[in-house]
């Protein structure tokens, strides 16, 4: 331990020892040596604690900061993100706590997203897998190894809900649904952060990005956010909230606005919101220059007016911004930020630095040693493969195409069979696309290389047809042809927003003339959003949605597409059957005039195109196939106090074990706000081997049941609601209840 960490301790004791003799709880204790430290630093020092910089590793924005090393020897720079092993974080922790002032030390925060180098399926995908003990073991497993690699803090979970497949960043969270999103953000906090963030296998987790990011006008990224405050409370705050219940220290403020306030510079947001409501009591980081931003926003006229309005709104540390940095102290001096906003924030961020063991030993997270043990370590990459297989989703299987057959002869077409590098998705961390196998690889592998033939066919972008000829002679050798397509991975993730959803390029062109050889057609799809697949699925003879699936994607694929794992994914995203009818989830309301009812003219509909998806929420098939009974209740009338439970009996009726997520999802008939035609409340995932039945029981009770009615109040109202079963948002049994007074 260094001199001057030494100091700080023993401040923080004698201080504690002086002031109060008996411990009343650990964040008192941590508080008290908060205050111990903070009676020693200057106001630089604190607004040092305030700055976030991004080294040069990795560029995740448009600004890079040259000479951040000097800022973290001055005292200027409390926080650094974009750099990571344990031996570079460990020479930026050495300056830090050895050459400035105080020794503070650093935080260091990182995009590990999905994985830091074992990479897991993008979020999205995991979501699919609706398997929660899955999802938080990949977060334990990514802060594992991030933590290993110098990393103690990262930018995760996104917790936005988005009905936006336009919109790239649809990838990096978990899908539509606010009470599957809530269940997932829940898990991923807890992976991240464990029990204790001081165990050195867990790292501090960011809830981002606070608030409604996730619902940009016209599915742009960055753009104008305009909903109604009970959509945003009931549909869009409930997994910001959920992952704060479940301990998240950090929230990441976002680049949107949300009722004409960009959330960097909203009190509403920042304060009454989070603090308040929620009772947030870690720190706010902004996101990546977000109070400058604030300028081109139009709600103040210079950077100095933005960081004023950032930090009265409740911003804690300014990323990369440099606002804070420049303009924090003169602010203080005229008395436009009072000093307590200053010494909350400060407050708040050494307190999580404690709480991370940093003061204790300040090199926690830079273990050579370790890192060697834990990157890649063989049970990083079973977990990883674990996921990628549950996360798939069977999408189309006609005439049992799938699964593959060892020794059948496979022609395999496409750019994305041969490619590592999209097979990690955005936001690939630490991942290194030279370590892994691509689909095509494990094909082989596991089917004999004689048995295979690659024709690339085409890239996945561009017009260039020349390779179709090549990739039609390989398949008319073989009996069953499996085609890679989609999106690159550079197409889903930050700015990477589509006006078009459908497959890229000439792909689709390709899969009709394999079409017309009369061969079993197998598309895996490579995606980070919703696509619109219309066309595929009229020309495919299977399809199997892969997202894209990570370190170990290739063999998942591979052992999906020869039945040695049974997918059991469902999607957590509506898929469309054109981008006319987008937004479009399972959660609609009924509207005044409704499709279902007979005579279509003056309907809410289309004239072009049904009104409902091509595949819905909740949707994946099996390699068997799962009969549900009628649902039984064990009491039709739910009082305030009681609880209802609804019970449905579900058999495998297919010639193969598998599982199947059975869902559950209610419907208030008359509400005095307009209610969804479906609202998800329970779900479980059931295994079940050839024959076997399994009785799954959901328990309602009446919080389940409460939104913002008509006056904002929240809670719930009485009256007749339906609630339904099935393995889809669509395909569902139903019965009444009543919720009495
Ligand atoms: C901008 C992104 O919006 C955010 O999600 C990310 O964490 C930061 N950049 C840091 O890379």
């Amino acid at each position: 331990m260094t001199k001057k960490l030494v100091v700080t301790i023993l401040a923080a004791a004698l201080f504690s020892a002086c002031n109060h003799s008996t411990q009343t709880s650990e964040e008192k204790r941590i508080d008290e040596k908060v205050d111990s430290v903070m009676r020693l630093m200057t106001i630089d020092e604190k607004i040092g604690q305030m700055v976030l910089y991004t080294s040069d590793w990795d560029v995740t924005g448009p600004s890079l900061k040259k000479g951040y090393i000097d800022e973290i020897r001055k005292g200027n720079c409390g926080n650094i993100f974009n750099a990571h092993t344990a031996a570079y974080t460990r020479k930026l922790q050495k300056i830090a706590v050895e050459e400035s002032r105080l020794g503070i030390p650093l935080l260091f925060g990182y995009d590990v997203i999905h994985g830091h180098k074992t990479i897991f399926p993008i979020s999205l995908g995991e979501s699919a897998s609706w398997d929660l003990a899955a999802i938080e073991k990949s977060a334990r497993v990514s802060a594992t190894e991030a933590a290993a690699s110098g990393i103690n803090w990262t930018f995760a979970p996104m917790c936005d809900i988005s009905v936006e497949p336009r919109w790239g960043r649809v990838s990096e969270g978990a899908g539509e649904d606010p009470y599957l999103g809530s269940k997932i953000a829940a898990a991923r906090v807890h992976g991240f952060q464990g029990d204790n963030l001081g165990d050195t296998l867990t790292i501090l987790a960011c809830v981002k990005h606070f608030a409604a990011y996730g619902a940009p006008t016209a599915g742009r990224d960055y753009n104008t956010v305009d909903m109604s405050e009970r959509v945003f409370l009931d549909t869009y705050l409930p997994p910001y909230k959920a992952a704060i219940d479940a301990g998240a220290m950090s929230v990441m403020s976002s680049f949107n606005e949300y009722d004409g306030v960009p959330a960097t510079g909203s009190h509403y947001l920042l304060t009454d919101i989070l603090r308040k409501k929620l009772g947030f009591k870690g720190f706010v980081v902004t996101d990546y220059t977000s109070i400058n931003e604030m300028v081109n926003h139009g709600v103040v006229a210079n950077e100095k007016e933005a960081g004023i309005m950032a930090a009265k709104a409740g911003v804690d540390m300014d990323m990369q911004g440099e606002v804070y940095f420049k303009y924090m102290k003169k602010a203080l001096e005229d008395g436009l930020i009072p000093m307590k906003v200053v010494n909350d924030a400060v407050n708040r961020i050494l307190h999580v630095k404690f709480m991370l063991g940093l003061f204790k030993d300040p090199y926690l997270y830079c273990n050579e040693a370790r890192e060697k043990r834990e990157v890649y370590s063989p049970a990083h990459l079973d977990a990883s493969y674990d996921v990628a297989k549950k996360s798939m989703v069977l999408l189309k299987n006609a005439n049992h195409v799938l699964p593959l057959k060892k020794g059948e002869k496979i022609a395999v077409i496409g750019e994305l069979a041969t490619s590592t590098r999209d097979l990690l998705g955005s936001w690939k961390a630490a991942g290194d696309w030279n370590f892994m196998k691509s689909i095509l690889d494990e094909i082989k592998t596991y089917n004999g290389d004689a048995n295979v033939i690659y024709a690339e066919g085409c890239k996945k972008e561009g017009e260039d047809r020349g390779g179709f000829p090549a990739a039609l002679a390989a398949a008319r050798k073989a009996d069953k042809i499996v085609m890679v397509i989609g999106e690159s991975c550079e197409w889903s993730g930050e700015a990477s927003s589509r006006t078009n959803i459908n497959v890229p390029g000439v792909q689709t062109e390709l899969l009709e003339k394999l079409k017309a050889l009369n061969k079993p057609i197998v598309v895996v799809l490579m995606n980070g959003r919703p696509l619109v697949l219309t066309k595929e699925n009229e020309l495919a003879d299977a399809m199997l949605e892969a997202w894209f699936p990570g370190t170990m994607g290739g063999k998942a694929i591979t052992h999906v597409l020869f039945g040695e794992y049974n997918p059991s994914g469902k999607l957590t995203m509506t898929f469309p059957r054109a981008l006319g009818q987008v937004p479009i989830f399972y959660y609609e309301k009924n509207t005044g005039r409704p499709i279902y009812l007979a005579n279509p003219k003056y309907k809410s509909r289309y004239i072009d195109c049904p009104n409902d998806p091509l595949f819905p929420f909740g949707y994946g098939l099996s390699y068997t196939t799962f009969a549900y009974s009628d649902i039984k209740l064990s009491t039709t009338e739910l009082t305030a106090e009681g609880e209802l439970k609804a019970s449905v009996n579900v058999t495998n009726t297919g010639n193969v074990a598998g599982e199947e997520v059975v869902q559950c999802y209610v419907r208030d008939l008359v509400g005095s706000v307009t209610r969804p035609v479906k609202e998800l409340k329970g779900f479980e995932k059931v295994a079940l081997k050839v024959g076997e039945s399994k009785v799954v029981t959901f328990t309602i009770k009446p919080a389940m049941l409460a939104f913002h009615r008509a006056d904002m109040t929240y809670g719930t109202e009485p009256g007749d609601f339906k609630l339904f079963i099935g393995g889809n948002s669509r395909d569902v049994k139903e019965v009444g209840f009543k919720l009495k007074e």
